[in-house]
């Protein structure tokens, strides 16, 4: 994973602080902690700064978090460098296309759809596309291997995808929409492509299935009746 810094102060705003609705959101999830605990909202404190601010952390709003829940400047910075949930700089104004590209990704296809940001967006991850609706980046295990590949854009996963289908959910966002998370290629969640191919017997689901279990272990299906 790349070194990630602040972004350049020609940038970073002048100041930061929550509007009125995320402060009062922000004042009750402090309260959800025991007392002197109040940096454990750090995580979802910077997540609502992040989409407060057109999706990007900026160095202001680590100062500000950082005073509202007492903590060392640093400390929060540490957070928000370590996590790739949080962008430190400008991001696309409609989509910020994160692409999981660790081995099970890789192996289903992860560097194609490295190519169709690279061609569609920009050159380099963390660019702006020339209109800066979009931004990419490479990042590390999502934690939808099963689908894999993947992405994520703003909260949500898009999986089981193909250069295609990911220039498809692009377009989606070009146009302004939002469109279905999830597995791209019309299975439902991360159950078998083309449907089960184990346990379909009916008779496992309706309680008929027996099986007879003998002294050496052997498990051998009991004729119905019986
Ligand atoms: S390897 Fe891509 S989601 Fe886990």
């Amino acid at each position: 994973m790349a070194v990630r810094r602040l972004a350049p102060a020609e940038v970073q705003p002048a100041s930061f602080a929550f509007s009125a609705e995320n402060l009062a959101w922000a004042q009750a999830t402090i309260a959800k902690y025991p007392a002197g605990k109040q940096a454990s909202a750090v995580i979802p404190l910077l997540w609502r700064a992040q989409e407060q601010h057109d999706g990007w952390v900026s160095e202001a709003a680590i100062r500000y978090l950082a005073d509202m829940l007492g903590m060392q400047y640093i400390r929060v910075l540490e957070v928000a460098t370590f996590y790739t949930m949080f962008q430190l700089a400008p991001v696309g104004k409609k989509a910020h296309v994160q692409v999981c590209g660790t081995t099970p990704c890789m192996l289903r296809g992860s560097d194609d759809l490295i190519k169709v940001c690279k061609s569609r967006i920009a050159p380099h991850a963390h660019e702006l596309s020339a209109d800066g609706n979009f931004s990419w980046e490479e990042v590390e295990c999502l934690g939808a291997c099963v689908n894999a590949p993947m992405v994520q854009i703003w909260s949500d996963c898009y999986e089981d995808l193909t250069p295609d289908t990911l220039n498809g959910v692009l377009d989606i966002f070009e146009r302004g929409d939002k469109p279905s998370p999830g597995p791209q290629n019309g299975r439902h969640l991360s159950v078998p492509e083309g449907g089960a191919v184990t346990l379909t017997d009916p008779g496992l689901y309706d309680g008929s299935y027996r099986v007879n279990i003998v002294t050496d272990g052997s498990v051998t299906p009991k004729p119905a009746g019986e």
